[in-house]
């Protein structure tokens, strides 16, 4: 699912800094948040935000076209409890502070297929020491994906971390609570793929 390159993208997200956090705002934030990685053209995002206004969601997305996208939805729906940053997630997870995040939802990621490439994937074993740092005690990371490499791989990373892993389903049925469809999941499911879930925990 490619997405065409649309040059209102990211003077819209120029010209609406209301939706958008700072690397200065995360810095200094205080309180905790709920946290997308790849968030793509974030319904997700705004799903969970409507869904949980008690909640703040803070969506990370690194295409500038996904993000103009998930900008431009965040205006129109009003909605005040989510941000997005428009950058690379190795670029932001160093400046969030230790256990100040709730959740962490790796919907979809790329599966990067090449070993070579393996360091980019979003569940290896450097980014999970980031996301263990920055989770709350009891904080989860929820990982959805189609892709049975990613699934098994995600497994093994996981388990030779410190997150302890509660759920590993192979057919998840999209009902569990504080999760919504994604953009990719739709399609997904209107094929009739599998859709794998992971869920781990810091105790
Ligand atoms: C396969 S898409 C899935 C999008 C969305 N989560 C969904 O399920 O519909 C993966 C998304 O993650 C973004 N992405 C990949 N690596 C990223 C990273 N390191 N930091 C931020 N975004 C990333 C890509 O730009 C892309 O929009």
């Amino acid at each position: 699912m490619r997405t065409k390159f649309k040059s209102w993208a990211k003077p819209f997200i120029d010209e609406h800094p209301e939706v958008i956090m700072t690397l200065e705002e995360l810095k200094s934030r205080e309180g905790t948040f709920a946290l997308e990685i790849g968030s793509g053209k974030g319904k997700f995002l705004i799903d969970i935000a409507i869904l949980y206004p008690q909640e703040f969601v803070l969506g990370i997305e690194r295409n500038v076209t996904c993000a103009g996208i998930t900008a431009k939805k965040l205006v129109e729906n009003e909605v005040t409890n989510a941000k997005l940053m428009l950058a690379s997630a190795d670029e932001i997870l160093p400046s969030i502070k230790d256990e100040t995040v709730t959740s962490i939802y790796l919907n979809f990621s790329d599966p990067w297929p090449k070993k070579r490439h393996h360091k980019r994937r979003l569940t290896y074993g450097t980014y999970l020491k980031q996301y263990y740092r920055v989770l709350v005690k009891g904080g989860k990371l929820l990982i959805k994906t189609d892709n049975d490499d990613l699934f098994a791989f995600t497994q093994e990373t996981l388990s030779e971390s410190d997150f302890k892993i509660l759920e590993i389903v192979d057919n998840y049925d999209g009902k569990a609570e504080f999760d919504a469809m994604t953009e990719y999941e739709i399609s997904f499911r209107e094929k009739d793929q599998l859709i794998h879930r992971i869920v781990a925990i810091k105790e």
